[in-house]
């Protein structure tokens, strides 16, 4: 098989080439991606030297470039390509527009015409909106999205299942829960929190700290959507999630205790707005018609994470000491996190 994987520089997305070489390693894979400030070539360094794998930095709005890759007879493509930060889309929502929805779109387009056997849409849990105290997102849970990303999220995924219906075009979206592991740039909770805790210095909680997320480590979700990838039924939606419920407070409380550090490290920020209370995904339809499960447990996911951090850390290093330390200090812009 030829995949074409979009946004392959980035967390999800470098872990799943990752998985993908590793478990086929007879597949050929090309990733497009734009190396936005989420982009890191140094997540792929041991894909690099392999004769099955092509960088092409480059927009999936391009669709003469796309169009030229598509020439070289791709089988699938799966979009991971995005602007992926709630924080940043509340603080400049275009780029969130441009790529989210325009490019799927012209990326669909090109698929479409090239014929394209497989188009996976990666989206998220964030689509369905927040939930009360009880309750779980089905894929036929209404659509509620609260975030320029998350609503500029679901707007790709109507547009990507209008191609299905119009056009037939054989399209699946997969909605997964909150992914963690290696790779993921410190500017999200866990990675956030473990760096700053390596360093000794205070982790931003936002609010209460008592909004509710469903945690799946990443390989576990690179896992799902190489299922949905090879026996996935067009048209429909899969959601992913392992099932690990917790208050940001009580993960935080987590790896405080996994790294032997105080719990006065925690520092409460002034909440995000219309931050979505609780999320948590029903992930039956993908247990019993594709046979995935998770197989990573908080516990076990939180620890490597921790691991991997610890022994990475000229990889964060460079990140945190760039373009990443304007943004951090405009977005939690607090008392006590001066240098964080
Ligand atoms: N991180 C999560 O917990 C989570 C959960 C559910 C769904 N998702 C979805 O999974 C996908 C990947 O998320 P992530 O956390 O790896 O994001 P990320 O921000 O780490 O990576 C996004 C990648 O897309 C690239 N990119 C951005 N705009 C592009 C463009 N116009 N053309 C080509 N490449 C472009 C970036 O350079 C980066 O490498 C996204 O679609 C996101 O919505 C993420």
């Amino acid at each position: 098989m030829k995949l074409l994987i979009t946004g392959g520089a980035g967390f999800i997305g470098s872990n799943f080439i990752l998985f993908m070489l590793e478990h086929h390693p007879d597949y050929d894979i090309i990733n497009l991606d734009k190396l936005t400030y989420a982009g890191n070539l140094e997540n792929l360094v041991s894909a690099a030297g392999s004769r099955h794998y092509t960088f092409i930095r480059g927009d999936i709005a391009d669709a003469k470039l796309v169009h030229d890759i598509l020439d070289t007879r791709v089988d699938a493509v799966i979009n991971f390509a995005a602007e992926s930060h709630v924080d940043r889309s509340i603080l400049e929502p275009a780029a969130f527009i441009t790529t989210n929805i325009l490019g799927t779109q012209i990326l669909l387009d090109c698929a479409r015409e090239k014929r394209v056997g497989r188009f996976i849409q990666i989206s998220t849990d964030e689509v369905y909106g927040s939930l009360g105290p009880s309750g779980r997102f089905s894929e036929t849970t209404c659509l509620h999205p609260n975030s320029p990303y998350s609503a500029s999220k679901a707007s790709a995924d109507m547009i990507a299942h209008a191609y299905y219906e119009t056009f037939g075009m054989p399209v699946m979206i997969t909605r997964t829960s909150n992914n963690y592991g290696p790779y993921q740039f410190p500017e999200k909770l866990l990675p956030l929190a473990v760096t700053n805790l390596l360093e000794d210095r205070p982790v931003p909680i936002y609010g209460d700290g008592m909004n509710v997320r469903d945690w799946i480590f990443v390989t576990d979700n690179a896992e799902a959507i190489d299922l949905v990838l090879h026996k996935g039924k067009e048209g429909e939606v899969y959601n992913i999630g392992a099932g690990y419920e917790s208050t940001n407070k009580a993960l935080i409380d987590s790896v405080l205790r996994l790294m032997g550090k105080p719990e006065s490290l925690i520092t409460y920020v002034k909440d995000r707005p219309g931050h979505d209370r609780r999320y948590a995904i029903d992930p039956s339809k993908i247990i019993n018609e594709l046979g995935w499960s998770p197989r990573t447990s908080l516990d076990q996911g939180l620890k490597a994470t921790i691991d991997w951090y610890s022994t990475h850390r000229a990889w964060w290093d460079r990140i945190k000491s760039g373009e990443y330390l304007a943004y951090y200090e405009k977005n939690y812009a607090v008392k006590g996190l001066k240098g964080y």
